[in-house]
This record gives C-alpha cells, structure tokens and sequence, in this order.
C-alpha cells in the first residue's frame, strides 16, 4: 500500500546553481501522519539531492502543520520572502 508520494520539479537556472529542486506536492495518507512517513520521503529526496548535484529545494507550504513539518525537516524560511502572483491566459 502507497502511504505517501512527493512530487518534485527540477528547476533549471541560468546563474548561479545549474539546477534547484521544486518540492511541488508531498502527502501522506490521514491514518498514517506522525509515523514518520514524511520525514522518509524527503530523506530520499536529499539523498536524490545529493546523488545528482542539486544543492537547493525549496516550497511553498500553504497551511500551519505544513510549515512545522519542513521546519522539522530542514527547510527554514528566508527573511526576504517573495509574493505569490498567479496569472491566467487571456
Ligand atoms: C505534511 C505531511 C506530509 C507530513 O507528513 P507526516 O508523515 O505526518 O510527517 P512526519 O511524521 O514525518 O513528521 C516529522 C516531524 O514533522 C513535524 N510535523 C509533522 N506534521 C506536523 C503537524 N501537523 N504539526 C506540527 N508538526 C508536524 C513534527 O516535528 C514531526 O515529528 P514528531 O511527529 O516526532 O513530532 C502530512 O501531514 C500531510 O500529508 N498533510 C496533508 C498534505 C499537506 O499539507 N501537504 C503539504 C502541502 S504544502
């Protein structure tokens, strides 16, 4: 049985680092939360990381237990935060 999944973009950059890594999605089934399932899979993802020369992840965590999670995790926030802007094709 799938207890979570995580879905990543590599980004590819014109300066500075070749390459960073979108952490666009992860989830973990309700009935499986705080077992460590989370902490596992972005373990992988560094591990992926590491494997491939990507030095930097980043994500947008949209809801309080999320942002405790990657704290947890090893993300931290930057002081200079961008604005999220969305745009649709006209
Ligand atoms: C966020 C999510 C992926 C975490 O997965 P998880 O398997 O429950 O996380 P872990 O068990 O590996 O947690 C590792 C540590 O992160 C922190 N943490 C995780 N979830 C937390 C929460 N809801 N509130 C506070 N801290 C949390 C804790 O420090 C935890 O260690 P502990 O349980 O020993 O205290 C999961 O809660 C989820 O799928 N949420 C719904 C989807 C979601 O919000 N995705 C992110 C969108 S940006």
């Amino acid at each position: 049985m799938v207890l979570g999944f995580l879905y990543c973009n590599v980004i590819r950059k014109r300066a500075g680092e070749a390459c960073e890594l979108l952490l666009y999605e992860i989830g973990v089934r309700s009935a499986h939360r705080r077992k460590n399932v989370g902490r596992a899979l972005l373990d992988a993802m560094y591990a992926w990381m590491r494997d491939h020369q990507i030095g930097e992840s980043w994500v947008l965590a949209d809801n309080p237990g999320a942002v405790a999670f990657y704290r947890a995790c090893g993300f931290a926030i930057e002081e200079e935060v961008p604005t999220y802007m969305v745009a649709e094709a006209t």
